[in-house]
């Protein structure tokens, strides 16, 4: 109990990229030493955009597989699936009786998905920060690793959680933002002012995790540079800056090194080399993926374990919430 809580949550929808691994799955296996991790396969989230339902399941699964090939440890972590405890639905109702319209109308994520749809805006779109809130407020959070396109609904929640606090008294840990270490954003392959993204729709655009060697290197080689032709990592040079923060999170050399390596060379051995790096870096994850998903009883055992330990601690703070709020004991 005396361990700092750090909760994450990713979205079931589709294949991870690079950037996602980078990002935040490569940090996941790290924080289970220094703290007492949940990690969630956020199924719920997913269903805000339409999915199929067989695919979805299938994701679920093979998301679960990845962050077990990512080294989480379910011993030392509770790895579980969000609709497999009812709490998180429960407390976001009583959230959204204390969150205000305007403050959600002002999620860029929400103005994003929400574009060219009229009034067709299905509601849990609308919504989908204060489930969000719900997840990391059930376990009482203190750190949350998300990228900066996250931070808006972290700062969300915290006002959430005060807001709740104010009115019925101290419930809730106000979490805190839990910036990674190497803070690069990896953005798309294509065009590099945007994020890698794993809905792009140019598939040159992203490495997936799954991505066979051969395909690895060849969207590297065919990532967008420059005409400059010199190694250095400059605001001028954006898509080779994106392929040298790439390298330095890949191998743990600074951006400095790797542009003293490269000097006046051109970009042709150092994109070869990156993509023999990325390539050697992700087949031992793909292969211990592979295993994993093979295991259907394994990963069964391993996500039902995770939603009794994850309930257990949920329902904990639910009994709090509702007494606070007036709710009659049943
Ligand atoms: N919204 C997050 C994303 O798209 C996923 C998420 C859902 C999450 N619940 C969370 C992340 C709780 C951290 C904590 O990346």
């Amino acid at each position: 109990m005396s361990k700092k809580v750090i909760y994450s949550g990713i979205q079931p929808s589709g294949s991870l990229t690079l950037g996602n691994y980078i990002g935040a799955l490569s940090n996941f296996a790290q924080f289970q030493e220094e703290f007492d991790c949940l990690y969630c396969i956020v199924d719920m989230h997913a269903i805000t955009v339409e999915q199929e339902p067989a695919k979805l399941r299938q994701n679920a699964l093979q998301l679960l597989a990845l962050y077990l090939a990512a080294g989480l440890d379910p011993k030392k972590s509770i790895v579980y699936i969000q609709s497999h405890v009812p709490e998180h639905a429960q407390l976001e109702w009583v959230l959204n009786t204390i969150t205000y319209m305007g403050q959600l109308n002002r999620m860029t994520q929400f103005k994003d998905k929400s574009k060219n749809r009229g009034d067709n805006i299905p509601v849990g779109l609308f919504t989908y920060p204060v489930l969000m809130a719900a997840d990391i407020l059930l376990f009482q959070t203190d750190y949350v690793p998300v990228g900066e396109d996250q931070k808006q609904h972290l700062e969300f929640t915290r006002d959430i959680a005060e807001r709740f606090n104010n009115r019925y008294s101290d419930t809730f840990v106000v979490p805190e933002v839990y910036l990674p270490k190497v803070g690069a954003r990896i953005m798309s392959l294509q065009n590099p002012e945007a994020k890698m993204s794993k809905s792009d729709s140019d598939p040159n655009a992203s490495i997936f995790l799954l991505d066979p060697p051969a395909v690895i290197k060849k969207k590297i080689k065919r990532a967008v540079t420059d005409s400059i032709g010199e190694m250095a990592y400059s605001d001028e040079q954006l898509g080779l800056r994106n392929l040298i923060d790439i390298y330095s999170a890949i191998t743990g050399e600074t951006t400095d090194e790797i542009v003293e390596k490269y000097k006046g060379q051109g970009y042709g051995q150092f994109k070869e080399d990156l993509g023999e790096f990325v390539a050697n870096k992700l087949s031992p994850l793909q292969e211990r993926y592979n295993e994993y998903l093979q295991n259907k009883e394994l990963l069964e055992e391993i996500y039902r374990d995770g939603a009794q330990r994850a309930s257990a601690i949920a329902q904990k703070t639910l009994r709090k919430v509702y007494k606070k709020v007036g709710f009659l004991p049943r």
